[in-house]
């Protein structure tokens, strides 16, 4: 999948692809217990520099399928935003994943940034469903994903574990003929 140095501008932030200078602050906004636990593990807390430049080397790499954003906000990175394409005979989904500096929450801007990334996604590719698993307790998660137009379609119980507790999670997803894309 070809990679590209695509920039989303909204009235409300931009979406822009990574530069090696947010490390520093990506670092600063991902150390919060509270954005990990709501994570898989590969989303580490304590969240290092070191993580921090992990990350964005393997985001900017081209050959990496993931098709992922820095959200922006005048100047100021608040959070990330990513697709990740899958394979084989699910090579026509991508899952959405996300999140944004604590200070930042509740004012809806997740809901608008996932609105964008729908868009994007069935615009520039040839993908039929975007879906989400949500930790089956992460109702902020949830919500977006039902603002922006998602749909539930089920509960698996007892898929994960995080911090040694076995808990639910749900898929939500949304297909492309349920949107109305302007090509
Ligand atoms: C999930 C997350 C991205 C939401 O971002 P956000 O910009 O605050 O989301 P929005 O403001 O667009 O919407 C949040 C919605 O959840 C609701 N909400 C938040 N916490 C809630 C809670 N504990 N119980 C019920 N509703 C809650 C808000 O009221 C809002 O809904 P509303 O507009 O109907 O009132 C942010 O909380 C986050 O980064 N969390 C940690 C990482 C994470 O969970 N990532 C997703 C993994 S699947």
């Amino acid at each position: 999948m070809e990679k590209r140095e695509m920039v989303i501008e909204t009235d409300e932030f931009t979406l822009r692809p990574w530069k090696d200078e947010d490390a520093e602050r990506l670092a600063i906004i991902a150390n919060n217990k509270k954005v990990s636990n709501c994570l898989r593990d590969g989303f580490p807390y304590p969240y290092s520099i070191d993580d921090a430049k992990g990350f964005i080397y393997l985001a900017r790499q081209s050959e990496v399928n993931f098709v992922g954003f820095a959200i922006d906000i005048d100047g100021v990175l608040v959070g990330s935003v990513g697709t990740y394409p899958k394979d084989d005979v699910h090579r026509k989904n991508m899952e959405i994943g996300y999140f944004l500096a604590e200070e930042y929450w509740g004012r809806g801007i997740m809901t608008n940034v996932v609105k964008c990334m729908i868009q994007y996604i069935f615009e520039n590719f040839g993908i039929v469903r975007i879906y989400a698993e949500p930790f089956a307790s992460n109702t902020a998660s949830r919500r977006v994903l039902e603002k922006a137009g998602f749909r539930q379609e089920g509960v698996l119980k007892n898929s994960i574990i995080k911090d040694g507790v076995v808990q639910d999670s749900c898929i939500y997803a949304i297909l492309r003929e349920e949107i109305t894309c302007q090509a």
